[in-house]
C-alpha cells in the first residue's frame, strides 16, 4: 500500500497507545505515520503537526525516549500526550515528578481556560488516565488548561509557540471528547486536509499482494478470526483459489464446535485447499505442568511453528514457491513490544522467534499490518464477508489455554476489609507496564464502580472479581495446584459454550465486544475450580470497560455453571482495562 505523505507524525515514545493515536487520526480522514521518537527535526519538516505519544518510561530515567528539541521551534504544532506532555514540559524547563500512587482509569477533567484544543467540548468531561508521573510545574510561556482531582496539570498549552500537552489519553474510546480534541488539533490547529479512507482500498491491496507474491503461492494458518480470514480472502481474490492454501490447526485449545464452523465458512468463501491439522495432543503435552502465562504463550507460539515446519517438510510447501500469509494487524505488533520501546505486556503467538525467522527471509506476507481491527472489518465488508461473521467477538490465538489458569501449590485466601485476596495471579497493564498479581474477590456489588480506584490504592492486586454465587463461604476457599489438563479444558469449554449460548439467546452478545470465560483453580477440596465471567465493551481491545450483567442472566448463568463438575463459585470480573487486561493471561 502506498500511503499519502503523512501530514501528522506520531513520535513513538513506547506507549501502548502510540498506533492508536495514528489510527484515530486516520479515522478523521488524515493519514498519520508513526516514527521513532528521536527522529531528527529536519526529517519532520513540512508536516503541519507532530504528536508525541505516551510511554512506560519516566523522563528522568536513564535512556528514556526523547525527542529532538528542535521540533518545538520548527513551526509545526506539537501535541504531547501523557509521557509526551511530561517530556515536552521537561525539555522546555518545566518540572515532572513521580505521582504518589499513579492514576489508572476514568477521571473527570475540568477545563480551566478556553483554548482551541478544547473547542466544542464540555467544561467537565470524562477522560481516561494511565500514568504515574505528572507535570508539577509548566515551562515558562505555558498555561494550565485543565485539571482533574488527582492531576492538577492535566492539560497545558502555549498557543504562541503552538505547543500543547495533555496528561490523559484523547485517543482512547473512553475519553468522552477525545475525538473532538484530536479533531481540534488536526484541523483547527494544524490545518490538515482530509486525504485517507479505508474505502476503495481492496483493489489496491490486491494489486500489492500480486506484486509482493510474484509467481509464488501463499499458504495461511487460519484461525476463523476476522483478521486471518480477511487476509486470506484478499489473497484468494488476488491470486485465485489454486494459489492459496489454508491450514486450520486444531490446537485442542479452541471453543466448542469451532473446527466445524471454520470449515464451513471457508467452503462458503470458495476455498479449494482447506486442510485441518489435528494437533491437540501435541499442544497439550508441550504445555503440561506450565503455569506462567508468558511461558504458555511462548510454548503455544513454538508449537504453531512446529506444526508449520511439519507441514512444510511433509508437503510440497518446502518449495520456495510458497510463502506464509498472516492476518497480523497493528495492535499485535504494539503489544508484543514490536514498536521499538513498548514494554512487553503479552507475547502474541505470531511474533515469536520462528515467525521472525520467516520474516527475515522475506517469506511472510501480512496485507493487514497497517490496519486496525475496525478497518479490517470494513475491508471484510467490502469483500462481501457475512455480517454475522464480521461481528464475531475476537478470540485470542493461544485460545482457551490463556483462560485456563494454573497454580503450582496450595495457598489459602486472605481476608481484607474489601473481600478476600485470592492468590490466583493474572496479567494487568498499568501505565504501559505489565503487572502480574493476585485478585481481590468481593461479595459487595457496590464495589463495581470502584474497582479501578481500589486497584490504584492497593498495589498487591490488579483485578477485582464479584462473587455471583457459590455453595461455599469464600473464607473456606483455597487455591489448588492445577495444570492445563484435558479435563480442565473440557470443563472450561463446556462453561464457555453455556455462556455463549445463554448470552446469545438473551441478546447480550450484541452489547459486549468480547466475553471471555476463565477457569481459575480456586475453590474447595471437592470443587477446586471457579468460573469467572468477563463481559467487556471495547473499540479495539486497547482499553475496555466492564458491561454489567443483567441480574436474571447473571442468575441463570450462575445456576448453570455451578452445576458443572468441580465448580465451586462463579465470579464476574469488575476490572476495566487498564488496570486489568481483557484476557487474564
Ligand atoms: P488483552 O488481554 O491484552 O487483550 O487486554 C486485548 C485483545 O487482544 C486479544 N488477544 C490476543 N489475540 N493472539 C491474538 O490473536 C494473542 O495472543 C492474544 N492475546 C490477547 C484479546 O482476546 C483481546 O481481544
Amino acid at each position: 500500500m502506498t500511503p499519502p505523505q503523512a501530514q501528522i507524525a506520531i513520535l513513538d515514545a513506547g506507549g501502548q497507545y502510540c498506533h492508536l493515536i495514528a489510527r484515530k487520526i486516520r479515522e478523521l480522514g488524515v493519514y498519520a505515520e508513526v516514527l521513532p521518537s528521536d527522529t531528527p527535526a529536519p526529517h519532520l519538516a513540512s508536516r503541519p503537526g507532530i504528536i508525541i505519544s505516551g510511554g512506560p518510561a519516566s523522563v528522568y530515567a536513564p535512556d528514556s525516549p526523547s525527542v529532538d528539541p528542535a521540533i518545538f521551534r520548527s513551526g509545526a504544532a506539537v501535541l504531547g500526550i501523557c509521557y509526551g506532555q511530561q517530556l515536552m514540559a521537561h525539555l522546555l524547563g518545566g518540572r515532572v515528578a513521580a505521582g504518589e500512587r499513579g492514576e489508572y482509569g476514568p477521571a473527570t477533567l475540568q477545563v480551566l481556560r478556553p483554548d482551541r484544543l478544547f473547542r466544542h467540548t464540555p467544561p467537565r468531561q470524562r477522560v481516561w488516565m494511565s500514568h504515574r508521573d505528572l507535570v508539577v510545574e509548566v515551562p515558562s510561556g505555558f498555561s494550565i488548561l485543565a485539571s482533574t482531582g488527582s492531576c492538577p496539570i492535566a492539560a497545558l498549552g502555549d498557543p504562541v509557540r503552538r505547543l500543547w500537552g495533555v496528561q490523559f489519553h484523547p485517543e482512547v474510546a473512553h475519553t468522552e471528547a477525545g475525538r473532538q480534541i484530536l479533531e481540534n488539533f488536526v484541523f483547527d490547529i494544524c490545518g490538515c486536509r482530509r486525504d485517507w479512507s479505508v474505502r476503495g482500498r481492496v483493489a489496491q491491496l490486491e494489486a500489492e499482494i500480486r506484486d509482493a507474491v510474484g509467481d509464488r503461492n501463499v499458504f495461511f494458518f487460519v484461525s476463523g478470526g476476522v483478521d486471518s480470514t480477511v487476509a486470506y480472502t484478499l489473497c484468494l481474490r488476488a491470486l485465485g483459489p489454486e494459489r492459496v492454501s489454508a491450514f486450520y490447526v486444531d490446537t485442542g485449545l479452541m471453543r466448542a464446535q469451532e473446527t466445524e464452523y471454520v470449515r464451513s465458512l471457508f467452503q462458503s468463501l470458495g476455498a479449494e485447499a482447506f486442510m485441518v491439522e489435528e494437533a491437540g495432543p501435541q499442544f497439550l503435552s508441550a504445555l503440561a505442568g506450565v503455569t506462567d502465562p508468558e511461558t504458555k504463550r511462548h510454548i503455544i507460539g513454538e508449537q504453531f511453528i512446529a506444526v508449520q515446519d511439519r507441514i512444510l517438510k511433509t508437503g510440497h510447501f518446502l518449495d520456495a514457491q510458497w510463502i506464509l500469509g498472516q492476518g497480523t494487524i497493528y495492535p499485535d505488533t504494539i503489544e508484543s513490544g514490536g514498536s521499538a520501546k513498548a514494554d512487553v505486556i503479552k507475547t502474541h503467538h505470531n511474533r515469536v522467534a520462528g515467525i521472525q525467522r520467516l520474516l527475515a527471509e522475506g517469506r511472510v506476507i501480512e496485507p493487514l499490518r497497517f490496519f486496525y481491527k475496525d478497518e479490517v472489518r470494513q475491508l471484510g465488508a467490502e469483500l462481501g464477508l457475512p455480517n454475522e461473521f464480521l461481528r464475531r467477538h475476537p478470540f485470542p490465538g493461544p485460545g482457551l489455554a490463556i483462560r485456563c489458569l494454573c497454580a503450582r501449590r496450595r495457598t489459602a485466601v486472605e481476608g481484607t476489609p474489601n473481600g478476600f485476596l485470592i492468590p490466583v495471579y493474572s496479567v494487568g497493564v498499568q501505565g504501559d507496564s505489565r503487572t502480574y498479581r493476585p485478585i481481590l474477590a468481593t461479595e459487595n456489588p457496590e464495589l463495581a464502580q470502584e474497582a479501578a480506584e481500589l486497584i490504584n490504592r492497593d498495589t498487591r492486586i490488579n483485578r477485582v472479581a464479584l462473587l455471583l454465587g457459590s455453595a461455599y463461604p469464600l473464607n473456606s476457599f483455597s487455591v489448588f495446584p492445577a495444570q492445563l489438563s484435558a479435563q480442565r479444558l473440557e470443563i472450561l469449554r463446556t462453561a464457555d459454550a453455556i455462556v455463549r449460548s445463554l448470552s446469545a439467546s438473551w441478546g447480550f452478545d450484541d452489547r459486549v465486544w468480547q466475553f471471555p470465560v476463565i477457569l481459575i483453580p480456586a475453590g474447595v477440596q471437592d470443587a477446586p475450580d471457579s468460573v469467572v465471567l468477563r463481559p467487556v465493551t471495547s473499540v479495539d481491545g486497547m482499553t475496555a470497560d466492564v458491561v454489567p450483567l443483567p441480574a436474571p442472566l447473571a442468575g441463570e448463568l450462575t445456576h448453570r455453571l455451578l452445576a458443572l463438575p468441580g465448580i465451586a463459585a462463579v465470579f464476574c470480573d469488575l476490572t476495566p482495562k487498564p488496570p486489568g487486561t481483557i484476557e487474564w493471561e
